[in-house]
């Protein structure tokens, strides 16, 4: 597997809508690996295909560990998924506001309001329909993702442009204040 180049602004690639993806072959095999592996890399917990410069509909996921009392990762408890030509099927009309950040835009992160919970219609690596139900902080990362798909970034999104911070700056804003502030901030997508 190979950590491949992680595409940054102003790399037109970012801004253009994918095209879905119609050979589940070989090549887009190692291709959904090598996004895993750079998605994990890079302590991502999302990264899109345009983010290593493909044009293509789609994006792997991994949910965040949970961890027991003692702070210890549970085993098997991340989630892996790979999105193939996803389309978000029903939104709820409930929505939160949450920092997020972005692998192509490192060292940055902001506020962005978001559906709770979403249902999403994809196909998996091997081409076979799945439908899934998502919600709370998982939901973000697909919201985010399938974003990237359409050409559509964070910063697009943001509650304000004053809502957008160096992450250095947010941690010390913050974390000093409000302790409660810093769970909410969680691995770039
Ligand atoms: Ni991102």
């Amino acid at each position: 597997m190979t950590i491949l180049d992680i595409v940054t602004p102003p790399d037109p690639i970012l801004r253009q809508k994918t095209k879905p993806v119609v050979r589940f072959n070989a090549e887009l095999q190692s291709l959904i690996d090598d996004m895993i592996e750079t998605m994990r890399a890079a302590h991502g917990v999302g990264l899109a295909a345009p983010q290593v410069g493909r044009s293509l509909r789609l994006a792997v996921i991994e949910t965040l560990p949970k961890v027991d009392d003692a702070g210890n990762e549970i085993k098997e408890s991340r989630e892996l998924f790979v999105i193939i030509n996803p389309e978000i099927v029903w939104s709820s009309s409930t929505v939160v506001d949450g920092v997020e950040g972005c692998l192509s835009i490192p060292g940055f992160v902001g506020e962005v309001t978001r559906h709770d919970s979403v249902r999403v219609k994809a196909l998996d690596r091997h081409g076979k329909k799945i439908k899934l139900r998502i919600n709370g902080w998982s939901a973000r990362i697909f919201q985010h993702e399938i974003d990237h798909l359409d050409g559509v970034l964070y910063i697009d999104r943001l509650t304000s442009p004053d809502n957008f911070w160096r992450e250095e700056d947010y941690y010390d804003q913050f974390t000093e204040t409000d302790a409660s502030e810093e769970a909410s901030v969680h691995s770039p997508v």
